[in-house]
């Protein structure tokens, strides 16, 4: 069978075609323990000799990067101002080299107030203090340190902390003013993320205050400096946003890339990918590809093809080894992506849109970019937020493209029409003009700001989106008909989850499941507790079928858990059982915290409902009970909020099943509305589990065909639904 993608003419890679063997060859595993040497040294057993010398190197690294022949000017810009735009390409050195210049220049200190960086990926900040403590040779967690989601390595002595957005925000919930910080840096800002996007207001108010408070004669209270960076050229309109901000320019060093467009739209993009691999890596020179996908699923399997088919390769060819790259992957895999290739290997990196502008990998020279990425988005037609394919922006393109060209000339291979590429939108949309706003409303009125219609916003959300995330924390119980955050809705903010997780964590206390649903959680934070190894998917998955439990996935992860408690987290257990040991090990970790944040409102975090598991479920229901869908005559599944046909997905323990109804953790399009983390409820949970959404079931009960169209009454909704005669209503919120 001979396939191939054609790009445009010039196109090197489009010499030769690449051909798929039909024999399959076994698999050869490669070895390669070599570490990197260079980056990796433990600096703690250096001797001193061996210290000096490392130090130089990386002062030598240091002074290459093109941010830092422009050291001194950046300097002096911080020193002179309070707020500053750094706009650079990727890979100049922003992130990892302005921090220590703050520093260095005594522009933040332990005394003064260190500097917080902020990064809307979990994987960078990790990455980037790690990189950072390699630079300062000092230990991780010391002078440099990050703080994500479960995961804290910063301590008192901390000065550079990298973390990601979410942190900074739940930070401001216990140091309002932040005023362990001298500096903020707002990193990735052209990402505009939804919670980049609420710092941008609250970090701008809280200068304000601190500004004030400090000429007031506060000296205790310093003033703040604000630093916001990116890699894109929107800077007027950030710079605006902060009172006509003072911008610098970082020039980046970028070699020129050949970009090449397919001449055919494709049809499948993962085929797309697989054949332009196999012919680059034929045809052209050596150097590292870079592919960028839209999620998890089809980097996991685009890397399962490429091992496959590289066995396949003739023994005198170069070798292809496939490195995976998303944010749940674990770090010791990460690491693999910025290891240098074992000897006569190419290395492909399958990556989702992190490798665009967040993380820098060395030695790439050609990148593939499918045009696509998975967004988050809030699909009003199933009234539900869901993770949906969709194409890329031009920037977005532009800096995939980009990518190619770090150390020397590069190419890349597009695949989509340039007809295609013209239709793109010049920028990707803020997430905050198109997710489910509850989150941020609640973050924003736990710390003060309840008047969320008025805050100051980059780009302001539509008001519908506003009322609606009102509507919802309403729903949830998390505030009043007055919109004020209700005794709940304060507690759901102390949790560092979504409103709907806080909510069933802490009505486990009613239903007497604590223990279970904590569990439960914490299991469903991590990625997947089982482990499928591409060449043995069917004893895996006929391994789980002892853990699967009638009433669904939800309670199937539970049964995981005990019979790894049982076997006291047996290593042997795990892969005889295709458990993966690693993600249960985080995810107990997450649960000792979530204990932890339990017992700082008082809640007893033991309750346990034994064998009658419909309590957890019911309780899982008092958050999820927009996320149920229920059974039709016909066999379907139709969503309760927005009568959308949803269908299970193949790897969840309901999978052809017929039950009344169901409740699911997160729905996903792909070709079809799937819905992942599946259970079995019973309809007539559904009022009792949020009596304000389904407050008309009662009347209702005679056509149960009718209730799965809640009538949604808020006492709210007329209050705040726009229109001119409230508009006094709204300053209360
Ligand atoms: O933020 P920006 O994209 O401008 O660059 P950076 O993240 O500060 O990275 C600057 C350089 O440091 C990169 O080009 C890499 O060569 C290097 N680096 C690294 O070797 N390892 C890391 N974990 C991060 C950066
Ligand atoms: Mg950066």
């Amino acid at each position: 069978m001979k396939r191939v993608v054609n790009f445009q003419e010039n196109d090197p890679a489009n010499e030769a075609e690449w051909q798929f063997k039909d024999t399959k060859t076994e698999n050869k595993k490669q070895k390669h323990n070599k570490k990197n040497e260079k980056f990796n040294a433990k600096t703690k057993r250096l001797s001193h000799a061996d210290f000096v010398k490392k130090k130089e190197e990386m002062l030598a690294f240091r002074k290459q990067l093109p941010i830092y022949t422009g050291r001194d000017a950046i300097i002096q810009c911080l020193k002179e101002n309070d707020t500053v735009i750094v706009m650079g390409e990727t890979g100049s050195g922003k992130t990892t080299q302005i921090p220590q210049f703050l520093v260095e220049a005594g522009l933040a200190s332990k005394d003064m107030g260190g500097v917080a960086v902020t990064q809307p990926r979990r994987v960078a900040a990790v990455n980037l203090a790690k990189r950072v403590a390699e630079e300062t040779m000092t230990r991780l967690g010391s002078k440099v340190g990050y703080t994500v989601r479960f995961d804290d390595t910063s301590s008192p002595q901390t000065i550079i902390k990298y973390l990601t957005d979410g942190m900074l925000l739940r930070e401001i919930l216990s140091d309002e003013l932040l005023l362990r910080y001298k500096v903020i840096v707002l990193d990735e800002a052209h990402e505009r993320t939804l919670r980049t996007d609420m710092l941008f207001g609250m970090i701008k108010k809280i200068q304000k205050i601190r500004l004030e408070k400090h000429a007031e004669g506060g000296e205790s209270i310093q003033p703040l400096k604000i630093v916001i960076m990116s890699a894109t050229l929107d800077a007027e309109k950030f710079s605006e946003f902060f009172n006509n901000a003072k911008i610098l320019y970082v020039s980046g060093r970028l070699y020129p890339v050949d970009t090449m467009f397919t001449v055919e739209p494709q049809a499948d993009y993962l085929d797309a990918c697989l054949v332009s691999i196999f012919q680059i890596h034929i045809n052209n020179p050596r150097g590292d590809i870079l592919v960028f996908l839209p999620g998890q699923d089809a980097i996991e399997s685009l890397t399962a093809l490429v091992s496959e088919y590289s066995a396949q390769l003739r023994p005198q060819q170069q070798r292809l080894l496939a490195c995976p790259l998303f944010a749940a992957l674990p770090p010791s895999q990460q690491q693999k992506v910025f290891d240098p290739a074992p000897e006569n290997t190419r290395k492909v990196i399958l990556s989702t849109n992190i490798a665009e502008t967040s993380i820098t990998i060395p030695g790439i020279k050609y990148v593939i970019d499918c045009g696509l990425a998975k967004l988050r988005g809030f699909n009003p037609k199933i009234g539900v937020e869901s993770l949906l394919l969709h194409p890329i922006s031009k920037s977005s393109a532009w800096q995939r493209t980009g990518r190619a060209g770090r150390e020397a000339a590069g190419v890349c291979y597009r695949l989509y029409t340039e007809g295609a590429f013209r239709e793109l939108e010049d920028d990707t949309v803020p997430e905050i003009r198109r997710c489910n706003l509850a989150s941020a409303v609640l973050s924003l009125k736990a710390t003060g700001i309840n008047n969320i219609l008025e805050f100051d916003y980059m780009d302001r959300p539509s008001r519908a989106s506003l009322v609606r995330a009102l509507e919802e924390l309403y729903a949830l119980g998390a505030i009043d008909d007055k919109g004020d955050l209700s005794d709940l809705g304060k507690q759901m903010a102390e949790f560092p989850l979504d409103p709907t997780y806080s909510k069933v964590l802490i009505q486990s206390k009613e239903y007497g499941c604590s223990l279970e649903v904590i569990a439960i959680i914490s299991l469903l934070s991590v990625d997947s507790i089982f482990f499928t190894p591409s060449d043995k998917r069917e004893q895996a998955s006929e391994a789980r079928k002892k853990f699967l439990h009638p009433d669904g996935d939800h309670l199937t992860l539970l049964n995981v858990l005990k019979s790894y408690w049982e076997v006291k987290g047996d290593i042997e257990w795990c892969k005889e059982n295709f458990i993966n040991n690693r993600n249960i090990k985080i995810a107990l970790e997450v649960r000792d915290q979530l204990v932890r944040f339990c017992e700082r409102i008082d809640m007893n975090a033991n309750s346990t409902c034994g064998s009658d598991t419909d309590n957890i479920l019911k309780c899982f229901l008092t958050g999820f009970f927009q996320n149920t869908a229920l059974l039709q005559p016909d066999g379907s599944y139709k969503s309760v909020a927005g009568s959308q046909l949803v269908k299970i997905h193949p790897g969840s323990a309901m999978f052809g099943k017929r039950v009344e109804g169901i409740v699911y953790n997160e729905l996903v399009f792909t070709t079809k509305h799937y819905v992942r983390g599946v259970s079995a409820i019973q309809s007539a949970w559904l009022p009792l589990a949020a009596p304000k959404y389904f407050n008309n079931f009662q009347q209702q009960q005679q056509t149960p065909q009718r209730i799965f169209h809640p009538q949604v009454a808020y006492p709210i909704m007329s209050n705040i639904m726009p229109s001119e005669r409230t508009q006094g209503v709204f300053s209360t919120y």
